[in-house]
């Protein structure tokens, strides 16, 4: 079986985006692979670093959204990342290797500083945030690493990182990973931005009905739709992009009628709701009761450490003896 890791970070519990960004990829492919599923809590670390008692607490959230969403511990293995030190040790070997230029190019570095005005993140550690990254997918020798498409400068960092380390060490020990992307590629969130926490337009799997029928109802649609009789564009809606995730059998014709004006808008929304519902309250469900059940999370957890640290393991040994640190 071929190996396969991907990381969720733990700045927020999971959202929409999130789980048909990467997390639904991450249930259907636990038969498939030998698969490791992190709660990257040392990539959280990076942007929110005074804030470690939310990032445990959202550490615990997320473990519990992935048992919810269907990730089977006994099939898979989901771990946290900072209980398994090889991470930063390898992360501080690739270091040595990472030309600062590299790093200062990647596109999500200027982006996210943007994302996160105010924030002071002219720091080592976020500049090296691909670097960790590197190192959480090669301690695995993972094959593949499905990722939504905002990953793919992290993934090509990853294999310029390999690339250089077998050339340095004049090594073949390292395989050069693949990315999967998912087949849902951006999320929009209500305003019709990406969907993502720091934009406060999230719809979460822990909302409940009632937060979720709010924020629905008051989502962004087309813009130059003011009147009911005002034809639409189902192209440009971001309410349209959740009924082709929802209401998959539907989208030809709700498509037509939006753009002939039959359907309203607030109709659209409910029919839209009605699904989205029957998809998140099982899970909100699951989910609580994980979380009023600690122990068995910290057995879910520790179980997945032993096995990850196992390989992890290897893996710092072995580059060690190759990198003559030994
Ligand atoms: N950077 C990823 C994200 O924000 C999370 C992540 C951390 C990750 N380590 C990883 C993803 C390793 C894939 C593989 O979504
Ligand atoms: Fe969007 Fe539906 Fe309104 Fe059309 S009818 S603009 S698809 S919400």
């Amino acid at each position: 079986m071929k190996r396969l890791l991907s990381g969720i970070q733990s700045t927020g519990n999971m959202h929409l985006g999130n789980y048909f960004g990467a997390v639904k990829n991450w249930v259907d492919m636990q038969h498939d692979y030998e698969a490791f599923y992190m709660v990257a809590d040392l990539h959280a670390l990076t942007t929110s670093y005074e804030d470690g008692v939310n990032i445990m607490k959202n550490t615990y959230e997320v473990i519990a959204d992935l048992i919810a969403c269907g990730i089977d511990p006994n099939k898979s293995t989901p771990f946290v990342q900072s209980r398994i030190p090889e991470h930063s040790e390898l992360h501080l070997i690739f270091s040595m290797i990472t030309p600062l230029p590299w790093l200062e190019r990647v596109p999500t570095y200027k982006s996210k500083i943007e994302e996160l005005k105010g924030k002071d993140l002219n720091t080592y550690g976020f500049l090296g945030y691909p670097v960790l990254q590197a190192a959480d997918i090669m301690l695995y020798q993972a094959d593949v690493v499905p990722v939504g498409k905002d990953q793919a400068p992290h993934l090509e960092l990853t294999r310029e990182v390999v690339r250089r380390f077998n050339h340095l060490y004049n090594s073949t020990f390292f395989m050069e990973p693949k990315e999967i992307f998912t087949e849902f590629p951006v999320i929009p969130g209500t305003d019709g931005n990406k969907m993502s926490k720091s934009y406060g337009n999230a719809i979460y799997l822990s909302d409940d009905a009632e937060t979720v029928t709010q924020k629905i109802m008051k989502m962004f649609t087309d813009p130059q739709r003011l009147r009911r009789t005002d034809p639409g564009r189902p192209e440009i809606c971001p309410l349209f992009a959740f009924q082709e995730i929802f209401n998959p059998k539907e989208t030809k014709t709700i498509a037509a009628d939006c753009k002939s004006a039959k359907i309203g808008c607030v109709d659209c929304k409910k029919k839209c709701l009605t699904n989205m519902l029957v998809f998140i309250e099982p899970i909100r469900m699951k989910r609580v009761e994980l979380l009023n059940d600690k122990k068995m999370l910290d057995e879910i957890i520790d179980k997945g450490t032993k096995r990850a640290q196992k390989v992890a393991h290897e893996t710092v040994n072995k580059v060690k003896e190759i990198i003559k640190i030994k």
